[in-house]
């Protein structure tokens, strides 16, 4: 059975004083139970600060976006082994947010994401529609189009190694959530476009939902049989919020 995975993006928000605070209440709260895992993505600043907060328990850290370069003459830009480094297991690649506002192509996406693995850290792919793409019926061809450019760049088989993030743009920060059905629809699309390379891996990587997940949308969703999680914005950034997610994904 995959586990559940509750991730949380807390994107360009947070204060060291206000992290102490949030990652406290997270590790006191973490719910009792089995098979899912507690991940947060502080802004670059915090992660070596958070990586101490985090000590001794079992919520992970990740980046919110890496460099596809290793080193070198790129300024303000932070490498995958950096980020190894100062403690981070995953990082998110191709959030909409950097596809939209930083013009990171499928191409820059994919070569990310094959950075990211060769430092050893497990990438987060990020793949959604945008509403005008979900109403010209352009849905699973605009995430084929995102999907394939990983799978021609990294092969089948580095999604052994990676995660992969269903968010329809439409769904982002705008407290509208993909119904539990409209979700699923697209992530067994997304299972079935892999299996398509190899159906065995296929049925073991985890497909996160997100887009305006909060704890009292989060048993529907998750009781999906295509959700192993939730990519998680806003409601990551309250102890309380991110909790009553993990507490959906919690098993006795
Ligand atoms: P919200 O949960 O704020 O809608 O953000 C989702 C998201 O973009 C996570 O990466």
């Amino acid at each position: 059975m995959r586990e559940f995975l509750v991730a949380g993006n807390w994107k360009m928000n947070g204060s060291a004083a206000g992290n102490e605070a949030l990652v406290s209440g997270i590790v006191k709260g973490t719910p009792d139970g089995v098979g899912y895992r507690m991940l947060v993505c502080p802004p670059f600043a915090y992660l070596s600060s958070v990586a101490g907060l985090l000590k001794g328990s079992n919520i992970a850290l990740g980046a919110q976006n890496v460099s596809q370069f290793d080193s070198g003459a790129y300024t303000g830009e932070i490498s995958p082994s950096m980020l190894k480094d100062v403690g981070c297991e995953f990082v998110i690649v191709g959030h909409s947010e950097r596809r939209a506002m930083f013009g990171e192509s499928n191409e820059i996406v994919a070569a990310k994401f094959v950075a990211a693995q060769g430092a050893g850290l497990l990438p987060i792919l990020c793949v959604g529609e945008t509403l005008e793409q979900r109403e010209a019926g352009t849905t699973e061809q605009v995430i084929d189009a995102q999907l394939d450019a990983v799978l021609d760049a990294a092969g089948i088989g580095a999604f052994e190694q990676a995660v992969i993030a269903y968010e329809p743009v439409w769904a982002i920060g705008t407290g509208k959530t993909a119904t539990p059905e409209q979700a699923q629809a697209v992530h067994l699309h997304i299972r079935k476009r892999l299996a398509g390379h190899d159906g065995e891996l296929a049925g073991r990587v985890q497909i996160l939902y997100g887009g305006s997940m909060k704890g009292d949308n989060a048993p529907g969703l998750l009781g999906m049989p295509d959700i192993d999680g939730g990519l998680i914005g806003g409601a990551s950034l309250k102890a309380n919020d991110f909790l009553a997610i993990a507490a959906a994904a919690a098993r006795d």
